[in-house]
């Protein structure tokens, strides 16, 4: 018991902690991507897709309280591990003062804070309203068109940019947990971070080609 405490208190637990949840954010943002792409088949099939939902609701509302439960660690974790390193004067390995450091690395903490805003901003407008509304042919306005999605130019910028911080945190991310998880030279990461690519580059592709073909070229109409 007070091994596991020390375990989850320690550099390398917090660690592990950030990795798992990280990746296991992404296999969500696998799901969210392949749901959201029905969005380009026209309002009759996304409002059906998303009122079928509402008939697993309680399964629904269990992954939302597991995925509050996995960002929450993420950001947790996250906040310590940068304060302890702030406070040791010491970077992170691999990140911000590694010979190695990149764009993403060096900018982490600063793509995942683009990414809370987001995040907030996301539920607070699409996910709030799809709770609220009775109407369930208005989902798809919701998103397209209305002053809470892409028929707000603010709301469009902020989704393209999210979306691009949203690539290059994942990409260091990827790398990072494989490195954490000590299997970075294994036969399985090298499998992994070949297919690493679908989550920072297609996924983010995807959703940033959604708010740019309703909230821009489609102008939000
Ligand atoms: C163009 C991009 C995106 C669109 C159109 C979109 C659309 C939506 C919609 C319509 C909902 C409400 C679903 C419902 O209540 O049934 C939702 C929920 C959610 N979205 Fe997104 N999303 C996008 C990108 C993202 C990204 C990039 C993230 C995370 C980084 C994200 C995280 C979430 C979360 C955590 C929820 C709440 C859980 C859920 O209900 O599925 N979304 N999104």
């Amino acid at each position: 018991m007070n091994s596991g405490k020390n375990f989850i208190g320690s550099t390398l637990g917090k660690k592990i902690m950030v990795a798992i949840s990280g990746l296991l954010f992404c296999f969500f943002l696998l799901f969210h991507f392949a749901n959201n792409l029905i969005i380009f088949t026209g309002a009759d099939n996304f409002n059906f897709l998303v009122s079928s939902l509402e008939k697993i609701k309680p399964l629904v509302r269990l992954l939302e309280v597991l995925l509050v439960i996995i960002l929450i660690t993420h950001i947790i974790n996250t906040v310590l591990l940068t304060l302890k390193s702030k406070r040791s004067g010491s970077a992170p390995k691999n990140t911000a003062g590694s010979k190695h450091s990149t764009f993403s690395s060096r900018t982490m903490f600063f793509s995942g804070s683009i990414l809370f805003i987001f995040i907030v901003t996301h539920l607070s407008t699409f996910w709030y309203n799809f709770q609220i509304t009775e109407n369930h042919s208005s989902y798809y306005k919701i998103v397209t068109d209305s002053q809470l999605g892409f028929g707000n130019i603010f709301i469009t910028l902020l989704y393209l940019m999210a979306m691009i911080f949203l690539g290059f945190h994942i990409k260091h991310g990827f790398s990072s947990a494989l490195i954490t998880l000590g299997l970075s030279s294994t036969i399985l990461g090298r499998l992994i971070n070949k297919i690493a690519f679908l989550f920072w580059l297609v996924i983010p592709s995807g959703f940033f080609m959604i708010a740019f073909w309703f909230g821009i070229l489609k102008g939000g109409l």
